[in-house]
């Protein structure tokens, strides 16, 4: 968990980094999918999904470390998250990212996520 939070403290602004409430809250619903990506013991990034029942997914965040970055990471981190949703019966996935942060959006674009405004 401390590992966890501290990268997504390098990730994430302050005000869009979780709190060690809010962590344990997405990771603990039964729901939940965690999973992480380790080297040599170490992490180095991870993900959070939740399938709400129904078909609909979300993927709550992705984390991966600045240094590890274009390493395909993340592409493994979320092709492991689709498998979890599919097995789950899942045949859809949401997510938010911020309008800012046009690298996250052009990867998720590769895995076929189209942009939709909300308030
Ligand atoms: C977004 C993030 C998870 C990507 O992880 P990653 O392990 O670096 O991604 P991958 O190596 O699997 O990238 C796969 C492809 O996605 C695209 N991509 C990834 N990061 C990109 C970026 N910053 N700019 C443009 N395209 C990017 C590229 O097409 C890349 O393939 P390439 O390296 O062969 O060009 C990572 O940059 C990150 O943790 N960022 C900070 C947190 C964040 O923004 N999370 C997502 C929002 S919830």
């Amino acid at each position: 968990m401390d590992r966890l939070l501290e990268i997504d403290r390098i990730c994430f602004p302050p005000d869009q980094a979780y709190s060690r409430a809010e962590m344990l809250f997405y990771l603990k619903r039964r729901s939940s999918i965690g999973l992480a990506a380790e080297r040599d013991g170490e992490i180095l990034g991870f993900a959070i999904g939740h399938v709400a029942g129904g078909s609909i997914s979300r993927v709550i965040t992705l984390d991966v470390i600045p240094e590890a970055r274009r390493w395909k990471i993340g592409t493994g981190l979320m092709e492991a998250l689709h498998g979890e949703f599919r097995s789950r019966g899942a045949s859809r996935a949401v997510l938010e990212v911020d309008t800012a942060n046009t690298g996250a959006q052009r990867f998720y674009h590769t895995f076929g996520y189209k942009p939709t405004l909300t308030e």
